[in-house]
């Protein structure tokens, strides 16, 4: 019954969580404000909260689960992707708390774990399978043969989905992370009221860039015409773009699941969060007789379970990493 600390801090979330046997007792998540004002996650900013976060977050994770640190068989941690500012906080805590408590360091993929998570609830996806990985990062569509054996089919060319969103709701004039109150507002609004293109990229691969730009211009000349047009139409406007966004997801997803004859569908990363991705993603596995799974709330967003249940399939493989580990800002799977 191996005894997993692990802990997350690629952005801006600090997180630590504890898994005994495959199950977690314990998620704890520290967001950080500090970014709110400044319309996107500042990096030295982010990595001065994490060092004030990160021992609290594994304090509370470790009383949530009742365990005490001397139990703990191992330390998971994300190596990365992501700010290696960041990073670098949550690899240096894993490898002093390894060295201290003697016992091995787990490296995790921050991208496969967000895949991973759909390990941690009862019904899990059989491989091999799908998942449309959709965070402020990446937009990836990656073919599961095994826990660790996954390959990258498709990826965004520029930005990510949820940059989308973000730099979405900034030309709206809405705070950072706008992915969900573009969300809430969505859920008010008309999604057919404006339309906007959908890019013609070749393959699995996706772009976001062109979209971005047909936003910002689309609000440009309607706000000349009208100055109240964004506060007269907000919910339509987030209800449309939320749309858009999800068909050009979603057309991809269902292109891949036809050509590799996939049955078994995942969604996952921050962006799954979002109702019209995630009701158009259930839909498309009830309109084929597709399989869909989506991750409970609390391990779509970054959160250290996640990294746990890698770690966990990671401990039982034996694959452990030295304490001359470094951080990656880029990590291939
Ligand atoms: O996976 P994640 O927590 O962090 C990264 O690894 O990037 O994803 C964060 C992204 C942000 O862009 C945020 O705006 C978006 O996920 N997001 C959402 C929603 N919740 C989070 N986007 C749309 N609708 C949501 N409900
Ligand atoms: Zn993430």
């Amino acid at each position: 019954m191996p005894v997993i600390l692990a802990i997350e801090s690629s952005c801006d979330e600090t997180s630590a969580s504890v898994c005994v046997d495959g199950a977690i007792l314990s998620n704890v998540i520290a967001n950080q404000t500090i970014h709110e004002a400044y319309g996107g996650v500042v990096p030295e900013l982010a990595s001065r909260v994490h060092q004030q976060n990160i021992v609290p977050a594994v304090q509370q994770a470790l009383f949530n689960a009742k365990i005490d640190k001397n139990d703990i068989d191992a330390v998971a941690f994300t190596r990365g992707p992501g700010l290696l500012g960041s990073l670098l906080v949550g690899v240096s805590f894993a490898k002093a708390f390894a060295l201290a408590k003697n016992i091995p360091l787990i490296e995790v993929n921050h991208m496969q774990a967000h895949i991973l998570a759909h390990f941690i609830a009862d019904k899990k996806p059989s491989f091999p399978f799908l998942c449309l990985t959709v965070s402020g990062g990446h937009t990836q569509i990656v073919l599961i043969k095994d826990y660790f054996d996954m390959e990258i089919i498709g990826q965004t060319l520029d930005d990510a989905a949820g940059e989308a969103m973000d730099k979405t709701s900034k030309i709206l004039g809405l705070p950072y992370p706008g992915g969900p109150l573009i969300d809430k507002n969505a859920r008010n609004g008309n999604p057919d009221a404006y339309t906007f293109p959908e890019p013609q990229i070749p393959g699995f691969d996706f772009s976001f860039s062109g979209l971005k730009t047909s936003i910002l211009y689309f609000i440009r000349d309607n706000v000349a015409k009208n100055p109240d047009f964004i506060q007269q139409n907000m919910n339509d406007i987030c209800a449309s773009v939320e749309k858009r966004i999800a068909t050009i997801l979603l057309n991809k997803l269902k292109r891949a699941a036809e050509q590799y004859g996939i049955k078994d569908l995942a969604l996952a990363g921050g962006v799954s969060a979002n109702t019209g991705l995630r009701e158009g993603f259930t839909k498309l596995g009830i309109d084929n007789g597709w399989n869909t799974f989506i991750p409970k709330f609390e391990y779509c967003t970054d959160n250290a379970a996640m990294i746990a249940i890698a770690g966990y399939y990671k401990y039982l493989k034996g694959e452990f990493i030295g304490q001359d580990v470094a951080p990656m800002a880029r990590m291939p799977f």
